[in-house]
């Protein structure tokens, strides 16, 4: 969701911000925007739609000379897709030039006051309001970071602003409120940007701007202000992950590239948490007693997270003997939940910056709670503000739709909750060793269903389910869990209608819509329930559905004898089966949306980072 750049240095401007907005693109965008600080003053080109289009106006950036300049891909929010309300915007004044990122909740009384100043409005946007505010109090007290500080005194919502002024050619503004925003070191030149993408070919060093910080800087300076005005000193931190990392590496799509990526991004999360046949989650302490004291779990997150959510409720539930909830963040934080002391609030996100459930942890905090955080950005706002955090070590995920912070993610889940069981003595010492072992093993058995029998089969299948254009997703106990996010990879990335449905549910209602031809794709892998699953299977069979069965190998032919089509996978230990069940799931959506021509990694109207509620 909407990306910044900035660069004061002695190289052309504008193809560094072009280059730095290509590397946001994941993040979701329907316009983009530059503005250049150069002889004629602050010049901004702006154009609706794909990156591409500014880039041709700006023929790759050299129609637009100038050493110093912000960027900008926006996410509508206030007004729809168009050039005018595509940032950087430009006060009215015409000596301020702002790019921003979030939502400022005061705006239409911000605006009003400005129209009563005399200001004028071209956009329907927020961000205009924020450019006119510095116009005004620039012209009123001469002095460009003084405007920038009244301004936003004044702002509620949450802001990462870029700032430019006409009158001080070279100076850029970058200031923040619960909306990422890194400052990037480099010789006689420096960045700011949403995401480290986005200056990483320039620079590995950089500084990560708290809430209420401002960094003012030119190409060879640097001075960086808290809330309180107060001069101070940013840690420098190196990144340690190269450009490669977030690069398409020679395949077709990032996502494709991620999803081969699961078996390293597990590795990499479970293994140092194994030690001589123990798990250790180094900084999370969850004593016993603590735990025994608890009413019940919480799981708060949006979007795949919360499906990993829900995954993690069953396997809490099942091994920890404490009742736990999966709730959607934008839910949780205005349903007025009976949270306190007594209760372990734990938040799943990859980003960690998703809005709503940033806002949930804070609610949960206020209400007593202990909070506890799984996220995968290192530093991001939900780690820094949670009790206690564990990483997720999937690296940079750049796909919109989730697959590795997802595979990674569950992970996390079993690690925590085998860590807790073992405290609270709910599994026999046998247990815990048969899962730490499968947990060793977890990664090369991911890596199997990975194998090009895997993917020929599933490339088959979506050849042949493509032209569906509705598919329910059925599944019992923990295959419930998958068939969500199963469900949701079609939806987002192939816009096919999809809809996720406990198998045991299905006659309360959805069977209705069961007619010929329609798509139904059944998860069945938990052995006990297998029966009940394939009776749900018979029904929709006995309705014309196109039955897609997927279940373990030793399974599968039994399961062929109803279904249409079969995938097994091998059975693994019964708590980590999802880990493998989740993999054709995605590769099934990835390919069906390659054959319905859809734009995998940029899938319309979504945003990889959502920070606003
Ligand atoms: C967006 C993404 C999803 C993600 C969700 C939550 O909708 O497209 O893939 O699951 O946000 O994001 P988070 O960063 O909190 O995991």
């Amino acid at each position: 969701m909407c990306g910044i750049v900035g660069y004061a240095g002695s190289r052309q401007a504008a193809p560094v911000l072009l280059n730095g907005l290509e590397k946001l693109e994941y993040r979701g965008y329907d316009s983009a925007g530059v503005c250049v600080h150069n002889a004629e003053g602050l010049v901004a080109v702006k154009a609706k739609g794909r990156l591409s289009v500014l880039k041709d106006r700006l023929e790759g950036g050299s129609a637009l000379p100038g050493c110093v300049g912000i960027g900008h891909t926006r996410w509508a929010t206030h007004g729809a897709p168009s050039d005018v309300n595509s940032h950087p915007h430009l006060s009215y004044t015409g000596k301020i030039a702002v790019v921003h990122n979030g939502i400022i909740e005061n705006e239409a009384r911000l605006r009003e006051k400005m129209l009563r100043k005399g200001a004028t409005f071209v956009s329907e946007t927020d961000t205009e309001v924020v450019a006119n505010l510095i116009g005004y109090y620039y012209e009123k007290t001469g002095d460009f970071v003084r405007a920038v500080r009244e301004t936003v005194t004044r702002l509620e919502g949450s802001f990462a602003l870029g700032i430019l002024c006409a009158d001080l050619p070279g100076t850029i503004i970058a200031v923040k409120k619960d909306s990422p925003l890194i400052f990037g070191f480099g010789d006689g030149e420096h960045f700011v940007a949403s995401d480290v993408p986005a200056i990483l070919k320039y620079t590995q060093t950089v500084a990560y701007l708290e809430d209420g910080d401002m960094a003012v800087f030119d190409a060879n300076h640097v001075t960086f202000y808290d809330s309180t005005g107060e001069e101070v000193e940013k840690v420098r931190e190196k990144i340690t992950w190269e450009m490669s990392a977030a690069e398409r590496g020679g395949y077709d799509h990032f996502m494709l590239k991620e999803i081969f990526e699961q078996p390293k991004a597990l590795r990499d999360t479970i293994s140092p948490r194994l030690r001589d046949g123990k798990i250790t989650l180094d900084g999370v302490e969850l004593s016993a007693e603590y735990l025994r004291g608890l009413r019940k779990i919480y799981l708060v997150a949006c979007g795949s997270a919360y499906y990993v959510s829900v995954l993690a409720k069953y396997i809490i539930e099942k091994n920890c003997r404490i009742p736990a909830e999966a709730m959607m963040a934008s839910e949780f934080r205005y349903c007025d939940p009976v949270v306190d002391e007594k209760n372990l609030v734990i938040f799943v996100s990859q980003s960690g910056e998703t809005a709503d459930t940033l806002a949930a942890l804070r609610e949960a905090k206020t209400r007593g709670a202990h909070t506890l955080a799984i996220v995968n950005v290192v530093g991001s706002a939900i780690a820094k503000a949670a009790d206690q955090v564990i990483y997720t070590w999937a690296g940079p995920e750049i796909a919109v739709a989730t697959t590795k912070a997802f595979s990674t993610q569950l992970a996390v889940v079993y690690l925590l909750a085998m860590q807790m069981a073992k405290t609270l003595g709910t599994m026999s010492d046998e247990q815990y060793a048969t899962i730490v072992e499968g947990l060793e093993q977890l990664p090369y058995d991911v890596d199997q269903v990975l194998s090009p029998k895997y993917l020929e089969r599933c490339q088959y299948l979506a050849s042949r389910c493509c032209g569906h254009h509705d598919a329910f997703y059925i599944g019992r106990n923990i295959d419930s869990g998958i068939c969500m996010e199963g469900s949701l990879k079609l939806k987002e990335i192939a816009y096919l209608h999809s809809e996720a449905y406990p198998a045991g549910e299905l006659k309360h209602g959805p069977i209705s819509l069961i007619e010929d031809g329609m798509l139904v794709v059944a998860l069945s892998t938990v052995r006990e329930l297998f029966d009940k699953t394939m009776a749900n299977v018979k029904e929709v069979k006995a309705r014309g559905a196109d039955v897609l069965c997927i279940t373990l190998e030793d399974l599968e032919e039994q399961a062929g004898k109803i279904a249409d089509n079969t995938i097994g996978i091998p059975a693994i230990h019964p708590m980590l089966q999802p880990s493998l069940s989740i993999i054709p799931l995605q590769l099934f959506s990835y390919y069906v949306a390659l054959a319905r021509g859809c734009d995998v990694d940029k899938p319309r109207n979504l945003a990889k980072s959502v920070t606003v509620e």
